[in-house]
């Protein structure tokens, strides 16, 4: 059986969803970041401070696959997992969910967040950032959850009504 995987772009809600879906199966819930953070012992943003992005997106890839060999589960991921076609196939052949909301929506969310590096940028910046990653999240998924004004309880039980347990 494969694993429940959450993708989309930061404050898309993934790991609170995750959560909620963990709680409701009963089934353990991995967010990737959290995970890369202990097993690294340094923060997102030690990591991207010290070693730089395409660092750390050879981190994500290791774990997300260590993660997914390793157990089934419920997985959050970080919004910029899917870049590497490599992720995007590992994603692909899970149960995997995008959760879609407008940019704008997402960008009151996260903006200024010192703790998501890459969220310290202009609308300009983070929309283009936004855009060049869409087709990437459709290939990666095996659902599209449109979620703009949707309750998050709503959100979990749609997502729960199309898993297969
Ligand atoms: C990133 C998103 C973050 C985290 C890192 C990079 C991205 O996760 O993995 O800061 O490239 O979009 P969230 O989506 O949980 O904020």
């Amino acid at each position: 059986m494969s694993s429940i995987c959450l993708i989309g772009f930061m404050g898309c809600g993934k790991t609170t969803i995750g959560e909620a879906i963990s709680k409701v199966l009963d089934k353990e819930c991995i967010d990737l970041d959290a995970y890369i953070v202990h097993k690294q012992n340094r923060s997102i943003k030690e990591l991207f401070e010290a070693k730089g992005e395409a660092y750390f997106r050879q981190l994500e890839t290791y774990y997300l696959k260590e993660i997914i060999h390793n157990k089934q589960s419920i997985i959050s991921t970080g919004g910029g997992v899917v870049v590497t076609k490599e992720n995007r196939e590992v994603l692909h052949n899970q149960q995997t969910f995008y959760l879609k909301y407008p940019f704008s929506t997402l960008y009151s969310r996260i903006k200024g967040d010192e703790s998501r590096p890459l969220a310290i940028a202009s609308y300009e910046v983070l929309e283009k950032r936004y855009k060049d990653r869409l087709d990437f999240y459709k290939e990666a998924c095996k659902y599209e959850i449109a979620c703009e004004g949707k309750y998050i309880n709503d959100i979990v039980k749609e997502i729960i009504n199309k898993i297969n347990i």
